[in-house]
């Protein structure tokens, strides 16, 4: 697709792989839609920004309302914003945590999803990536609650292709390994083998490669083992 002047909305565009994805769209001329919380590491970009809480249904409704209005056309999501779940057994982990966690990486990508589409479809050109991870493909140890979002993710995706097959919205998933960014600090994770992880502009390269591809072609799955 070419993204020049397109409406792209991106969760989790504030920090992290989804903030470097947003830097590339504007050097591409992305008319990029940001949905997110703290807006600190966006504020000197050019971009619209909505602001909401992930987790909040009710938010979301208004939101995807908002954006709507404003922007009756939208041409790509980048369903990007997740929270990681600090690695333990099932048994020692906080429900907060596992409603959290289930909402932010699951529930809203569904909800949000489904208030795009109508406008997704009504494109001649338009696409949904998902970024789920490579714990949404492999199971991974104490990683249950989020591998059970992750999982939920792919399977999410894997159904909208079908569901949408026929129409102008091609979808796709991303399942990558460890990046280097807070996302594991944030859930007070501290034993992470970072010097094994990937550096979040290189992720950000495959995604906008991903949204960018030739209009004939459609890579549907990027899965990178490290
Ligand atoms: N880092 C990795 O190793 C890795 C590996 C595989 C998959 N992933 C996935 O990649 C995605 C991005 O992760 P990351 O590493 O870039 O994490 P990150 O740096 O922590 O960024 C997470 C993003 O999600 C947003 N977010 C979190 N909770 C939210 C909420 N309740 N409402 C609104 N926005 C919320 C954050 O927005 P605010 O700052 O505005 O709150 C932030 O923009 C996630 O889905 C993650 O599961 C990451």
């Amino acid at each position: 697709m070419n993204i020049k002047n397109k409406n792209i909305v991106i969760t989790g565009g504030t920090d992290g792989i989804g903030l470097e994805v947003v830097k590339k769209l504007i050097t591409k001329e992305a008319n990029v839609i940001v949905i997110g919380r703290n807006q600190e590491k966006i504020k000197d970009l050019n971009i619209k920004f909505f602001s909401c809480d992930l987790r909040d249904g009710k938010q979301i409704i208004k939101t995807t309302q908002d954006i709507l209005r404003e922007f009756p056309d939208i041409h790509a999501l980048l369903n990007i914003a997740g929270i990681w779940q600090k690695k333990d057994s099932v048994e020692n982990i906080d429900d907060q945590v596992v409603d959290d966690v289930i909402s932010t990486d699951l529930t809203a990508i569904i909800k949000i999803t489904k208030r795009f589409i109508p406008s997704l479809k009504a494109q001649t050109e338009s696409a949904i990536i998902n970024v789920s991870s490579r714990s949404g493909v492999v199971a991974g140890l104490g990683q249950s609650v989020y591998c059970a979002a992750k999982f939920g993710v792919y399977g999410f995706t894997e159904v909208l292709k079908l569901d949408l097959k026929e129409s102008s919205v091609k979808v796709a998933g991303v399942y990558q390994g460890g990046i280097n960014t807070l996302m594991f600090a944030k859930a007070g994770d501290v034993a992470v083998p970072y010097q094994t992880f990937t550096n979040p502009t290189d992720l950000a390269e495959v995604i906008v490669f991903l949204l960018t591809q030739p209009k004939n072609i459609w890579i549907s799955d990027i899965r990178i083992e490290r």
